[in-house]
């Protein structure tokens, strides 16, 4: 019950305003967070880079409401990709954008959004690296998938998300898969209605086994975003039935979730692993998605109001 109760209120301005005003809250909001800014971001790259974990990067905010908040989440990953290309660490790092920070909601936000993401792609191309497309809730998928195969023409290696909890992504992992892209799959992180979406976690998850098999069978590169030992045993075994060599395809897992695990399989197993590191001030709808995932980070984070 937990989970959609939080999920609700990740989009509350008044929740935004009280949980984003407490001080308590920030210890616990470090676990998922590299920090506020560019510096905290690239001192976590470093990092994870040493650890032999690659990373993908992602600047904090959602759900912008004016041209010129897109214009200042363009602007950011501009500044982002400069400055991983003067630390040289484009075969490193990639970077994952939300369309709804680059304008998508607005009016004409489709062009918008293509317009912003085409300039952080060509960016990327400039210091050697690509750009993931994530996926946010179900009324922003045709319009995302739109822009993916529209930026794929320019730059082939851009990536999206698709989530599994959707019953559509079935017949979206099999399109993707034949075009070649480069696709991350996730359960989902977002609240949707039954109409169009599985409500029951084992579904989700079954869901989620049927379009890996897909994925790991064709001809595009997979990401597997998922701490689920069950998801990452079966893309192992996937990986061995196919020939899949070690760099057709990545593990991805959230910065500070599971990150024994993250080492282990990058370092024991020699498995390709990358971060999703998010860094930023508008960390509010992100941090409440985590707590919604799991209802132990909430004891967590309401601990931390008793223990000061
Ligand atoms: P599941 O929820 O079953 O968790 C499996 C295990 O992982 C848990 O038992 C626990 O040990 C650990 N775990 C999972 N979540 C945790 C948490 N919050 N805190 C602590 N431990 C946790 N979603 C989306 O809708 N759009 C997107 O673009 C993305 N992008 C994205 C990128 C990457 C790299 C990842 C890994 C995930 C996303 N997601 C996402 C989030 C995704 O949809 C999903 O909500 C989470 O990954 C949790 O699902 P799992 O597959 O980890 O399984």
């Amino acid at each position: 019950m937990l989970g959609p109760l939080l999920l609700t209120a990740s989009r509350s301005d008044r929740m935004r305003r009280f949980v984003g005003h407490t001080p308590m809250t920030r210890p616990v909001v470090d676990r998922f967070i590299a920090g506020d800014a560019l510096p905290d971001a690239l001192a976590a790259v470093r990092a994870l880079t040493a650890q032999g974990i690659d990373v993908t990067l992602d600047h904090l905010g959602e759900d912008v409401t004016d041209p010129a908040q897109a214009h200042r989440t363009r602007d950011a990953y501009l500044e982002l990709l400069a400055a991983l290309g003067a630390e040289g660490l484009g075969d490193r790092a990639e970077v994952s954008v939300k369309l709804s920070a680059f304008g998508q909601s607005l009016p004409g936000g489709h062009d918008l959004a293509l317009a912003g993401a085409r300039a952080v792609c060509e960016a990327a191309a400039a210091i050697g690296t690509t750009v993931t497309l994530d996926m946010e809730d179900h009324t922003t998928v045709d319009s995302t998938l739109a822009i993916l195969s529209v930026l794929r023409r320019d730059f082939p290696r851009t990536g999206a998300v698709l989530q599994a909890a959707l019953f559509r992504t079935e017949r979206d992992v099999r399109t993707l898969t034949a075009e070649g892209s480069r696709v991350r799959l996730v359960k989902g992180a977002y609240k949707e209605p039954p109409a169009v979406a599985h409500q029951r976690k084992a579904d989700v998850d079954r869901a989620y086994a049927r379009c890996l098999a897909v994925l790991m069978a064709g001809d595009g590169y997979p990401m597997i975003g998922s701490h689920d030992p069950r998801i990452i045993d079966l893309t192992r075994r996937l990986a061995e039935r196919h020939g899949r060599t070690p760099d057709s395809y990545e593990f991805q897992m959230l910065y500070g979730i599971r990150t024994a695990e993250q080492r282990r399989l990058a370092a024991e197993e020699g498995r390709k692993v990358r971060a999703y590191v998010p860094y930023g001030s508008d960390w509010y709808g992100y941090f409440m998605r985590r707590l919604a995932e799991r209802p132990a980070n909430l004891t967590f984070f309401l601990r931390s109001f008793t223990t000061r």
